[in-house]
């Protein structure tokens, strides 16, 4: 990963923090691509960004996914796990469908998606992989059941892959954010999405320094943990929360 433009490969890349990494690992001259099974709002990327359609939770999909990668670009350096979903339910509303449909997008799909990658990655030397977790993943909230185990195991399976890869050059990280003003945060799972009023006092009511974050906030640091920089982080989750998990 030493010099020239690196290829980084973003899941969830078409929208909230993923799409904000794009723009920032674009900014810095990076070669991006995007996986998404949604398209990406009008504007929302930078012109250049190369953008595939990836169901996550499709392992196969995965494989093909990174094959045309590196088909494509030659090698993948970078991998960002950004795709993840939300359900505001506590543990007696939470069908099985439901338990299943969270994990599988949170935690089969950030799995899938980062063997394929370090796959690829041992092929060329190593890379970096770096997860989006969440503070859901460090401490309990109500009526978040599922999404807060999903997010804790994605915590755990970051250490464990940092572990398997410790000897060969692949690091493997992830960052907890705290509240985050992105589509997931307005919309997901709420019966009414949150305008920029509700924001701010989402902001003021939880959130210790009164604010909830812009997506760059996040993506500086998910940039930060993919970058040379961070050559002797590996196993970490780092919180980008305002102080949320320390109150
Ligand atoms: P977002 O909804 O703006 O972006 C998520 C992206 O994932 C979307 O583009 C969506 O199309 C994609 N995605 C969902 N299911 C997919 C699938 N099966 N295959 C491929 N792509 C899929 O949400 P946001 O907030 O940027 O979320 C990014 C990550 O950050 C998620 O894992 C979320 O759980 C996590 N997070 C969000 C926080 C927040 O306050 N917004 C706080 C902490 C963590």
């Amino acid at each position: 990963m030493a010099g020239g433009a690196r290829v980084v490969a973003i899941v969830g890349g078409a929208s909230g923090m993923g799409a904000a990494s794009a723009r920032r690992f674009a900014a810095a001259g990076d070669v991006v691509v995007v996986l998404d099974r949604n398209d990406p709002a009008e504007g929302a990327l930078p012109v250049g960004v190369d953008v595939r359609r990836l169901d996550v939770t499709d392992s196969a999909a995965c494989d093909a996914a990174v094959a045309g990668i590196v088909r494509d670009h030659g090698r993948l350096d970078v991998l960002v796990n950004a795709a993840g979903i939300i359900a505001r339910m506590g543990t007696l509303d939470t069908s099985d469908d439901d338990w299943r449909r969270i994990f599988a997008v949170n935690l089969d799909g950030l799995f899938y998606a980062s063997r394929a990658a370090a796959r690829a990655m041992l092929a060329t030397g190593g890379g970096a992989i770096v997860n989006i977790a969440s503070i859901s993943g460090m401490v309990a909230s109500p009526n978040l059941t599922a999404y807060c185990t999903s997010k804790g195991a994605v915590v755990m399976l970051t250490r464990a892959m940092a572990i398997d890869f410790a000897r060969q050059n692949i690091r493997v990280n992830a960052v907890c954010p705290g509240e985050v003003d992105t589509p997931l945060l307005r919309g997901g799972g709420r019966s009414e999405r949150l305008d920029d009023a509700a924001i701010a006092a989402l902001g003021e009511r939880l959130v210790p320094t009164g604010k909830v974050a812009d997506p760059d906030e996040i993506a500086a640091v998910i940039q930060f943990l993919a970058s040379p920089e961070a050559s002797y982080m590996t196993g970490t989750t780092v919180p980008v929360d305002a102080g949320y998990t320390v109150v």
